[in-house]
């Protein structure tokens, strides 16, 4: 798969047409995409940034079209809730569809992703797209990302980002994210295994430990239209209630973490976090080192 897929990112590279426009378009796709310094103080201080209507409502319809095939297959990335079945995530996307691999390439994660970063390369650590089917979608437990990086693969630093593209209008009522602000800032805090309540063991974070930070950051839920981005650290809390609406709430999400700190153990199976550590590059980031001067 990794070969098929180190295939389809060079042919897609030569085949999306960028690298024709003018220096000068070039730049200015960069630039469209980079966070402005108020939003990367907001990543820094809140742990989150959220980013309204990064992708247009055809390209939502294109990606949703696409899962659609990818739901109904019966495999194991597909995984589902313990009570109703339905698939609760759909995972290893970008292996799965060119859609999707284009997708992990795109600049408008690429390119705030290395301003948070730095000069560093990133690969595709987890690609993914939780369901939270209406009326049925379960919870996700108050925990943070890092717990099960660490602890699970090995991973040695809470670098990695979650980038998310909301699929479907996120509201109060449709089990949206909920962060605690500000709770990466001490380094990550204290948290436990749980297998038992939910769909997929999680690493949590107990009452204590929540009512500590929230006291400290309250809480935010970004509730925003379909085609919203939204960036997150590993450290930062974060949780989300069932839906009992009638309404499903697809969330993409693609965790990118620097190759130099990858996972030091490969005991998950390979969609929860993949071995494919080839950095990821956007065709118009390439177009623009190769041939781009202004
Ligand atoms: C959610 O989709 O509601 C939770 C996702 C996550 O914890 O990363
Ligand atoms: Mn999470």
């Amino acid at each position: 798969m990794a070969v098929a897929l180190v295939y389809q990112r060079a042919e897609m590279a030569n085949t999306v047409g960028v690298g024709t426009e003018s220096p000068k378009a070039r730049l200015a796709l960069l630039h469209r995409d980079r966070l402005s310094p108020k939003r990367l103080e907001c990543f820094a201080r809140d742990g989150f940034v959220v980013l309204p209507d990064r992708f247009t409502p055809d390209e939502v319809a294109d990606i949703n079209a696409t899962l659609a095939t990818l739901i109904s297959e019966d495999r194991p990335e597909n995984i589902r809730e313990k009570s109703s079945g339905v698939v609760r995530t759909a995972m290893a996307l970008h292996v799965r569809h060119e859609r999707f691999a284009r997708l992990v390439e795109d600049p408008r994660f690429l390119v705030p992703a290395h301003q948070i970063l730095g000069d560093t390369d990133v690969y595709a650590q987890q690609v993914k797209v939780n369901v939270k089917a209406a009326f049925t979608g379960e919870q996700w437990q108050w925990h943070y990302d890092f717990a099960t990086h660490h602890h699970e693969d090995g991973v040695p630093e809470p670098l990695a980002l979650n980038m998310h593209i909301f699929l479907d209008d996120v509201t109060e009522f449709n089990g949206p994210l909920v962060f605690i602000p500000g709770s990466h800032l001490d380094g990550p805090a204290p948290t436990a295994l749980d297998t038992a309540t939910t769909s997929c063991p999680l690493w949590t974070v107990g009452p204590d430990v929540v009512g500590t930070l929230a006291e400290r950051g309250g809480l935010a839920c970004p509730r925003s239209p379909a085609g919203t981005a939204l960036i997150f650290g590993d450290a930062l809390v974060h949780g989300s209630p069932p839906n009992m609406s009638p309404w499903q709430r697809r969330v993409f999400s693609l965790i990118v973490n620097p190759v130099g700190n990858r996972q030091r153990n490969d005991r998950r199976p390979d969609h929860f976090h993949h071995r494919d550590t080839t950095p990821l590059h956007s065709p118009a980031q390439v177009a623009y080192h190769s041939k781009g001067s202004l």
